[in-house]
């Protein structure tokens, strides 16, 4: 059967003579175009005279398959003297030997380009796939510390993101945080890296402690069990509202020439003051109330991370800053000269550090304000290297939206002038644009949970206006509910990450268009045939897969050949919409083809041999929804 010979076997019975020599960063058996790519680059070794290393890393996969399966930029082998690269395409060509696997290239301006045999590919492929399945696209290799070397233990990566404030709105940036961040480690984890996942919650400062009195005042034991971040959110609506008031009467009272004293020492503002300075200094009361407000808002966000198949290994936050460390950094700072006092408060001039605009436009932060309460910056500082401490990583991203670009340049470039050289090249910032409109049907920013709560709605709308597929799904809810977050996810991941996009309802939901429910629909169809077939797992791995000749069936091999390279370049992208954009381009290449490659009525070796392709697409479409962190459906 079909799955269970070995490359080496098959590749002999392709009648190709000698093993396929060994490249860096080619992996034969895991990707079936790295078996091409090792072909074709022992070929043109032999017929230009340059040398595999230059050759492999040149051929280069294609967008689009009519420029061929590989090209091969002429002037990538950097070959010295007067011929020009379409002359010496035309010379490689003519001396281009029969190959079992590819096609007399063809050239284009000064692009070799290569074709595959399909019905060789097929064989290659489609087995691979079946046998590889959900960890077909992944390649465990590259997050190795020394992939030459046996176990050398895998590289460790940081992803931050998510990050929201405790008490407050869970804003479109979170949203996009929690969506990228939990891309990104999938990719790295896919991709072999030992990934840590942290939310670094922002959940101290002055309002902990003005949340603290509103509670006192607003709030209700049982709404905070209920749902305390909506609870807390409220309470601190209305306290600051309160603050607001005092500020106001505070004003007016000194306009008045009267006297404020009592505000200034009995006001809700000092109130707060000293609570948050109680819990600074680990007061009982304080802290036990304070980390009962964070740890209903964790096991709150816990819950709804898990509906869009995120988890967290590490809630860190601003409040787990240790304050002998922010002091040691702030020493440290102050001893290489990095940091000054400027008005009785701590500031880093970058003018001072970095010559030009480039130190103006990193302007003049403040480390330390004048009553010596430390800032976001100072936390951030201390933090990062706090998990060296803790992890020891090899690399850390900070999935942040843009508005905070100069804000982690500063932190970056602190560390630097701190001498930390080694780790300012580790970490790396980013970033992402703004959601325009994010608004639920009752009003405008609100939090995670109301958002998935109205697109599921919505879904559940338009799955009713089909009602006779309707009543066949089991749990509609649940399913809407699936639908309407992969609306929302495939929304945000449609453009490149710092593009802005509008949060459009109607758009994201519907099934027309490059849209998560149509992702869904293409998947849940996959299943359905494979359910209506009914070909048992032995069945299809023995199809004979020479009888996928039609050029629909030759298109799509082609198409879910390039998903393993996807993946790669998804990893120097950095893009969730690389491997958006191909799963497009996949299901469009499917939906093309069901007319013309039927499984019912066909003959039974015909079903087996396409019952085997469209099972390979399948597992390809799952495995990138699966990335991307969508859960694929089976019925819908
Ligand atoms: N909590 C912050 C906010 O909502 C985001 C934190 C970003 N991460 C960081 N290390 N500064 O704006």
């Amino acid at each position: 059967a079909a799955t269970t010979t070995s490359l080496a076997d098959k590749l002999t019975s392709l009648s190709l003579k000698e093993p396929l020599p060994k490249y860096a960063n080619c992996f034969p058996e895991i990707n079936t175009v790295d078996v091409y790519r090792a072909h074709l680059t022992s070929i043109l070794a032999e017929i230009t005279g340059v040398d595999a290393s230059i050759i492999y890393p040149a051929l280069q996969w294609t967008q689009t398959l009519e420029k061929g399966d590989l090209v091969l930029p002429v002037p990538a082998l950097r070959i010295k003297g007067k011929k020009k690269p379409g002359e010496l395409a035309a010379e490689w060509i003519e001396k281009f030997p029969e190959s079992p696997l590819v096609h007399k290239p063809t050239c284009q301006g000064t692009f070799l380009q290569f074709f595959f045999k399909v019905d060789k590919l097929a064989e290659l492929l489609i087995p691979s796939i079946l046998t590889r399945g959900k960890v077909f696209g992944q390649n465990q290799f590259i997050g190795l510390k020394d992939p030459e070397g046996p176990s050398k233990g895998r590289k460790r990566m940081i992803v931050e993101f998510s990050s929201p404030n405790i008490a407050k709105p869970f804003h479109a940036g979170h949203l996009r945080s929690t969506i990228i961040g939990g891309f990104l480690s999938n990719i790295y984890e896919a991709a072999g890296w030992d990934v840590v996942r942290i939310n670094y919650l922002g959940d101290w400062g002055k309002q902990y402690g003005l949340l603290a009195l509103g509670f006192e005042k607003y709030g209700s034991e049982e709404a905070l069990q209920a749902d305390p971040i909506n609870h807390l959110f409220q309470i601190y609506v209305a306290i600051s509202k309160d603050l607001a008031a005092e500020k106001d009467e505070m004003k007016a009272l000194k306009e008045a020439g009267k006297d404020i004293s009592h505000i200034e020492d009995e006001g809700l503002d000092e109130q707060a003051r000293r609570y948050f300075k109680a819990m600074t200094e680990n007061d009982a009361k304080a802290i036990e109330q304070w980390a009962r407000f964070r740890e209903l808002s964790i096991k709150r966000y816990k819950e709804t991370y898990a509906r869009l198949n995120i988890h967290f290994d590490d809630y860190s936050g601003e409040s787990q800053v240790k304050q002998e460390n922010m002091d040691k950094a702030g020493k440290k700072m102050e001893e290489m000269g990095v940091s000054e006092e400027s008005e009785g408060a701590i500031i880093v001039d970058f003018t001072k550090h970095v010559e030009g605009k480039a130190g103006k436009s990193l302007e003049r932060p403040i480390i330390k304000k004048k009553d010596g309460t430390a800032l976001y910056l100072t936390r951030d500082i201390s933090e990062m290297l706090q998990r060296v401490e803790k992890y020891n990583f090899d690399h850390m991203i900070y999935v942040v939206a843009s508005q905070q670009d100069l804000h982690l340049k500063q932190l970056f470039k602190i560390i630097e002038l701190m001498g930390y050289k080694d780790l300012a090249k580790k970490v790396q910032h980013i970033n992402f644009g703004m959601v325009l409109g994010m608004s639920t049907r009752k009003g405008t920013v609100k939090f995670l949970d109301d958002i998935l709560r109205d697109v599921g709605e919505k879904m559940h709308e338009v799955m009713q206006k089909n009602q006779a597929k309707y009543e066949q799904v089991e749990n509609p809810l649940a399913t809407a509910d699936i639908l309407g977050i992969s609306s929302v996810m495939v929304q945000d991941m449609s453009g490149k990450r710092i593009n802005n996009y509008e949060f459009n309802m109607d758009a994201m939901t519907s099934f027309e268009g490059d849209t998560g429910p149509y992702l869904q629909y293409a998947h849940a169809r996959l299943c359905s045939i494979t359910r209506k077939a009914g070909l048992s797992t032995e069945e299809v791995a023995s199809a004979n897969l020479s009888l996928l000749t039609e050029s629909h069936a030759l298109n799509l091999i082609r198409v879910i050949s390039q998903y393993p390279d996807v993946v790669q370049n998804t990893l120097k992208t950095l893009e969730p919409t690389t491997v958006l954009t191909y799963l497009f381009k996949m299901t469009h290449a499917l939906s093309s083809s069901y007319d013309h490659l039927r499984i019912v009525g066909s003959e039974p070796e015909l079903m087996k041999a396409r019952m085997a392709l469209y099972d390979a697409a399948r597992i390809v479409l799952n495995n990138g929804m699966r990335l991307l962190g969508l859960s694929p459906v089976e019925r819908m």
